[in-house]
């Protein structure tokens, strides 16, 4: 059931606690919960940022008391305590605090008396702990879950909104699997939710240095000038990972490394670095320039423009890693891919002639999420004696992590008497600079949930745009999975076919360091 009228709920300053409100999350027994979530609200109220009459409840199948519960997720924080996203010793008031404030709920998500429970308990709350009926109900069950919880929700009467009181739902990923799913999970929440309602995660957006995207780009005078196809030869994008596919196959061998990773992560690091500048940082303006970015990628023809391949057995510093197909629960003819590549063109004024080149893989080389910008090379004239290789030109890497910075490569003269070229770095920290707080990420995108700001989540149309953009490699692939399905060594930089896509053009993907 929808409100019969929409109601504007006052904007709170960022950095002011926020307002007081309850949160449910449903999957409470599970792994995002006490990794990411529990040690994000420790952070939140160790830092003042969480409401003063906070109350959390966990909800999850299990049978389990609340004491039970609370021994769960204090054995859970204490052993990330020590971790450098968490302070390193736990703040025991704050954490002592906060853990009062947790109870938990047993009951099955398809049940609708688990639903009158929680409505009950929430009034309960409401007259013991909570000042509001504010209620963030926070997805963090398997996507199968999203549309029925909602459903449920929207039928107990938990998601109308008064004056005072709003109602929000957090969707973890995976938001769909292709255009048609993510369509129909939009229309399914839109019955009982409106859009300003839903807050889509890409934990992506949590972090930083993605954030810092935006920053670099638009509160520099020197980067805009340059940002175009006047100045810019091609764009790299890659997020690549150490990690196989871990405990994880039941849901990975289902969904492959296009969908886990490529409409949602690297889509948003795409929409940052390719979009015009909104007109404010605020949630539409921000989400409006990201759809008509993702809106201008011209169709990609999947048999030309993209690779998918699997990890086979491979080494890492003299360690033998195993191939996709020997890991736990993994198909022995497994056609799942671990990596994917492709080659995009976003056709409008800014970028027509520019290609992006997008790589995403498990199990490879190393950790490494960055963004190369890189530039055209200078007219050869004055260096006609130079070998051209050594005129290598000018790139801008955005280092998302592990190592958080950037850095301008550029030629400078080698001393002696010849004019000779070497290429140099200017490298900039992150940690030479600023202290990091400890932070999961997830800090920043609960706090926001909190006080309404939807800047850093999806819309429903960036989702369905980016899912747009994807949905002809999915279609090509769907034909004939294994026909396409390229290899490459566990520990290496990905497959030689990738290296291809590049290679036509003389370019190269900048290596792996
Ligand atoms: C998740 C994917 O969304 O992002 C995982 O499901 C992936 O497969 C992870 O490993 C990467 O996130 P991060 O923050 O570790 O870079």
């Amino acid at each position: 059931m929808l409100n019969t009228r929409e109601i504007e709920h006052p904007a709170i300053t960022h950095g002011e606690q926020a307002p007081s409100c309850t949160m449910v999350i449903f999957g409470a027994a599970g792994d995002l919960t006490k990794r990411l979530l529990l040690p994000a609200l420790y952070n939140l109220a160790r830092t003042e940022l969480l409401p003063a009459n906070f109350a959390l409840i966990g909800v999850d199948r299990l049978e389990m008391s609340d004491d039970a519960y609370r021994q769960h997720l204090d054995a859970a924080v204490r052993a990330f305590a020590a971790d450098k996203h968490y302070s390193q010793t736990l703040d025991e008031a704050h954490w002592g605090e906060l853990l009062k404030r947790i109870s938990y709920l047993p009951g099955d998500f398809s049940d609708p008396q688990a639903y009158g429970h929680l409505k009950h308990k929430l009034a309960e709350l409401r007259q013991s702990q909570v000042e509001s009926d504010s209620v963030l109900f926070y997805l963090a069950v398997g996507a199968r879950f999203f549309g029925g919880i909602v459903d449920h929700l929207g039928q107990a009467g938990l998601l109308v909104e008064a004056e005072g009181a709003w109602r929000r739902v957090v969707v973890e990923k995976p938001f769909g699997n292709d255009v048609a799913s993510a369509r129909a999970l939009n229309a399914q929440l839109r019955l009982n939710l409106y859009e300003r309602q839903i807050y889509r995660m890409d934990h992506f957006l949590g972090k930083e240095t993605v954030q810092n995207i935006m920053l670099m780009r638009f509160a520099n005078a020197i980067f805009e000038p340059l940002w175009n196809r006047d100045h810019i030869d091609h764009v790299q994008i890659t997020v690549a990972e150490t990690v196989g596919v871990e405990s994880r196959a039941a849901f990975y061998e289902g969904t492959g490394a296009l969908r886990d990773m490529v409409p949602n992560h690297v889509f948003q690091l795409l929409a940052l670095t390719a979009m015009e500048p909104p007109t404010s940082f605020a949630a539409d303006a921000v989400r409006s320039e990201k759809t008509k970015v993702l809106d201008a990628v011209h169709r990609v023809n999947a048999a030309t423009d993209s690779v998918r391949a699997q990890y086979t057995t491979g080494q890492r510093d003299g360690q033998a890693l195993r191939g996709y197909r020997q890991e736990a629960a993994v198909a022995a003819g497994s056609t799942t891919e671990t990596y994917v590549a492709m080659k995009l063109g976003v056709d409008n004024w800014r970028w027509s002639g520019v290609p992006f080149y997008l790589r995403t893989g498990k199990a490879m080389a190393k950790r490494s999420s960055e963004i190369v910008i890189q530039f055209k090379r200078p007219p050869l004239s004055l260096f006609r004696d130079t070998a051209t290789e050594a005129l290598t030109p000018n790139a801008l890497v955005l280092k998302l992590q592990p190592d958080e910075g950037a850095a301008l490569m550029f030629g400078a003269k080698i001393p002696g008497p010849n004019i000779a070229i070497g290429q140099v770095h200017m490298d900039f920290h992150y940690k030479d600079y600023f202290q990091n707080a400890p932070s999961t990420g997830y800090e920043t995108l609960i706090y926001d949930c909190m006080i309404g700001d939807a800047t850093l989540f999806q819309r429903a149309d960036n989702v369905v745009a980016g899912w747009q953009i994807v949905q002809p490699l999915l279609d090509h692939w769907a034909g004939d999975a294994s026909a396409a399905l390229a290899h490459y060594a566990a520990g290496s930089d990905g497959p030689a076919e990738s290296d291809a896509l590049l290679q036509s053009s003389g370019r190269h993907w900048k290596p792996l360091l």
